[in-house]
């Protein structure tokens, strides 16, 4: 990512996703989600999309998902000001079920109209490291679908010179029952993040 960025800073980038049709998420949801967090970091975690609180609320990773991955954080010694926190899709996809709006994984299309808001956060915030959080942050990072088993923690090249972890998305965690497997893979979330922190440190 060589060429400057025609927007040129985050509140004109928000400004310009509120007016944003390029798929037809925006119908439904409450308002655009962008993403939140200092000019410039060292880190950005990408999410899926905002779930249902997020949507109200407009700000990402407000819900219970944004819980667990706040106190990963402070575990793994990540300061949330100073992280830059987006979502790979900003509009809730959802199925109204009833009073209740049940999430819906945004498809391949929804993905790859809205990387054009993630490539410019890229290139305001630049980032050392880009966490992908799960399946959907994955696609969107590294433009293609590549297995989270077989990449998980580990520091892999980006196209725009950067570098990406992929981990878990931290709504997986929530829904794990088994408590003993519900501990395993939570320590294992904040192991992949200790490995950003640890690149975050030698780069300072
Ligand atoms: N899940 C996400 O992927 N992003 C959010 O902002 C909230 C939940």
């Amino acid at each position: 990512m060589t060429e400057p960025s025609p927007i040129k800073s985050l509140k004109a980038l928000r400004a310009a996703e509120e007016e944003c049709t390029r798929c037809p998420l925006y119908k439904h949801a409450t308002q655009v989600v962008s993403g939140e967090g200092p000019a410039r970091a060292g880190l950005m975690l990408v999410g899926e999309q905002p779930g249902d609180q997020e949507d109200k609320q407009g700000r990402p990773f407000v819900g219970p998902a944004g819980g667990i991955l706040a106190k990963a954080l402070v575990d793994a010694g990540i300061e949330r000001k100073a992280v830059f926190v987006t979502n790979a899709v900003k509009h809730f996809k959802f199925e109204p079920r009833g009073k209740r709006r049940l999430h819906k994984r945004p498809n391949a299309y929804e993905i790859d109209r809205c990387h054009w808001w993630l490539d410019f956060e890229r290139k305001l915030v630049r980032p050392d490291i880009v966490v992908a959080l799960g399946a959907t942050a994955i696609r969107s990072v590294s433009g293609r679908p590549l297995p989270i088993n077989k990449i998980r923690g580990r520091v892999l090249p980006i196209s725009d010179g950067g570098q990406m972890v992929a981990t878990i998305h931290p709504s997986y965690i929530l829904r794990i029952d088994d408590e003993a497997d519900k501990q395993t893979q939570y320590r294992q979330f904040v192991a992949d993040l200790k490995i950003c922190a640890k690149i975050l440190t030698k780069a300072a």
